[in-house]
């Protein structure tokens, strides 16, 4: 069984204490978190007060995808906000830097993932694979919510399964972008144990069942 994370991208922000009680509800595992600071992608979202704002309100796991650019000076900021999982890109530095930030965030007491863009291979995650609890495979060009799933990216996240299976079989894989009732079974079939779904999610009329279908 497969764990959903909605993304509070595509929730109401005039009404996020609602959609993020709603959330526990509808039987929903994570809360998946979008910050883009419009130079890593382009296209801004929200940083810690955000966070820090909703972690009062809910005991299920915050799982916060970082697309920022060099992640590594703000990594502290988003633990103490209150990240249970903290995800940076590895495009968006250079390796040392990538290797520091995800000892930086184990040793803060949070899980640490790293996230790959659609064109980025699988074997560029290779330096970091005995470092991460989880890797976040991309199936749209991060920046925006309903956006079109990338089915050609379904070889990437298995080929990433086998490499973790060698090194770090406790490591998990996350897709995020284009996740509906339709194209979940695939990312199911190839290996995802978290799946991310933003527009889905909020605009599905009956969200327990919605959960329910992505669970599966
Ligand atoms: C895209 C974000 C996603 C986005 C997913 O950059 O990382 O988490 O909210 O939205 P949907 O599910 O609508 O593709
Ligand atoms: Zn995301």
């Amino acid at each position: 069984m497969a764990k959903i994370a909605p993304s509070i991208l595509s929730a109401d922000f005039a009404n996020m204490e609602r959609d993020i009680r709603a959330l526990k509800e509808a039987g929903a595992d994570w809360v998946h978190m979008d910050v883009m600071d419009g130079i890593f992608v382009p296209n801004m979202s929200f940083g810690f007060p955000l966070i820090q704002a909703i972690r009062p309100l809910t005991d299920m796991p915050l799982d916060v995808h970082l697309m920022i650019d060099r992640p590594i000076r703000y990594v502290e900021q988003f633990v103490k906000a209150g990240a249970d999982w903290l995800t940076i890109h590895i495009e968006a530095d250079q390796p040392h830097n990538t290797l520091e930030a995800l000892d930086k965030i184990h040793a803060l007491g949070c899980k640490a993932a790293i996230s790959l863009k659609p064109r980025t291979p699988a074997e560029a995650a290779i330096p970091y694979l005995e470092k991460c609890d989880m890797i976040l495979v991309m199936t749209v060009e991060p920046g925006f919510g309903g956006q079109k799933f990338m089915a050609d990216m379904m070889p990437k996240l298995k080929k990433l399964r086998q490499m973790l299976d060698e090194v770090n079989p406790s490591c998990i894989l996350e897709v995020d972008g284009g996740v509906d009732s339709n194209t979940c079974a695939v990312c199911r079939e190839n290996g995802a144990d978290v799946l991310v779904a933003g527009s889905a999610y909020f605009k599905a009329a009956d969200r327990a069942a919605f959960v329910k279908k992505i669970q599966a």
